[in-house]
């Protein structure tokens, strides 16, 4: 479904994007995998991806750095003649009350999750628009939407990548190039694992499917994003949550 297409994804070497980059390898498609620190992750990655048959190039970047993320859509496109799919994945939490929350907290998550997903789409961009094709997926989440205690700087961040998503879908949707995004609820990974018994089961009270979510169920979606199946889906924010943001 995939076949010989190149997908760049952010923040792949763990957690929601290592799921989609190996879904994406067994639909065909080349992967760029992109990592800041978790090089051992990435690494194993590489091996599990090109044991599916597929091309793969690992690339070391800060998504945050406006020159480190040009380098990675340049670096694909260089090694693929393409770059068919984005997904904008990397994000990190930096949790607290308001009147706790340091100036470099929210700078921190403001600079990966909002402007590291500019950075990446800034440089992709052009190369999509020549193409006349392409798919751009970013990683919101539900409290994005919804807003959350604790998480102000990371909510603020979501909402904006929820913004860039419609806006981008408007600027490109006449260029064939499809802008979506996904909220995931509570997908178990390093990110959610950090939270205590006390707050899960809060979490969990609100989840009418009540389980927490996998990282193939965002996945699945991300498939689906990337296929000629969605070619008339752009500008929308789909929740992967069980239900838990209706
Ligand atoms: P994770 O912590 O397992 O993976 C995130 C990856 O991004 C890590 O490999 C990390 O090294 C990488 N990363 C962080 N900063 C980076 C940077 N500056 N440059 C390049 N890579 C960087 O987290 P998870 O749960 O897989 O999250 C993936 C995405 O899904 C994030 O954007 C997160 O905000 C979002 N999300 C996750 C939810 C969850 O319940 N796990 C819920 C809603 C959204």
């Amino acid at each position: 479904m995939l076949k010989g297409k190149c997908a760049v994804v952010t923040g792949a070497a763990k957690g929601i994007g290592r799921s989609i980059a190996l879904k994406y390898a067994k639909l065909g498609a080349n992967l760029v995998i992109n990592y800041r620190s978790s090089e051992e992750e990435a690494i194993s990655l590489e091996k599990e991806l090109k044991e599916l048959g597929v091309e793969v190039l690992v690339v070391k970047a800060d998504i945050s750095n406006f020159n480190d993320a040009n380098n990675l859509i340049l670096m694909a496109k260089e090694r693929f003649g393409s770059v068919d799919i984005l997904v904008n994945n990397a994000g990190i939490t930096r949790d607290g009350l308001v009147m706790r929350m340091k100036e470099e907290d929210f700078d921190r998550v403001i600079e990966v999750n909002l402007k590291g997903v500019f950075n990446c789409i800034r440089a992709v961009t052009p190369i999509m628009v020549k193409q006349k094709s392409g798919k751009v997926i970013n990683m919101a989440s539900v409290v994005g939407i919804t807003g959350n205690a604790g998480q102000l700087n990371y909510c603020a961040a979501k909402a904006g990548v929820i913004g860039m998503t419609k806006s981008l879908a408007r600027e490109l949707g006449s260029r064939g190039i499809n802008v979506n995004a996904i909220a995931p609820g509570f997908i178990q990974t390093d990110m959610t694992n950090e939270l205590g018994e006390k707050a899960k089961d809060a979490v969990m009270a609100n989840i009418p499917l009540k389980r927490f979510g996998n990282v193939s169920d965002v996945a699945e979606l991300a498939a689906f994003l990337a296929s000629e199946s969605a070619s008339y889906i752009t500008g929308q924010i789909i929740s992967v949550d069980g239900g838990m943001s209706m």
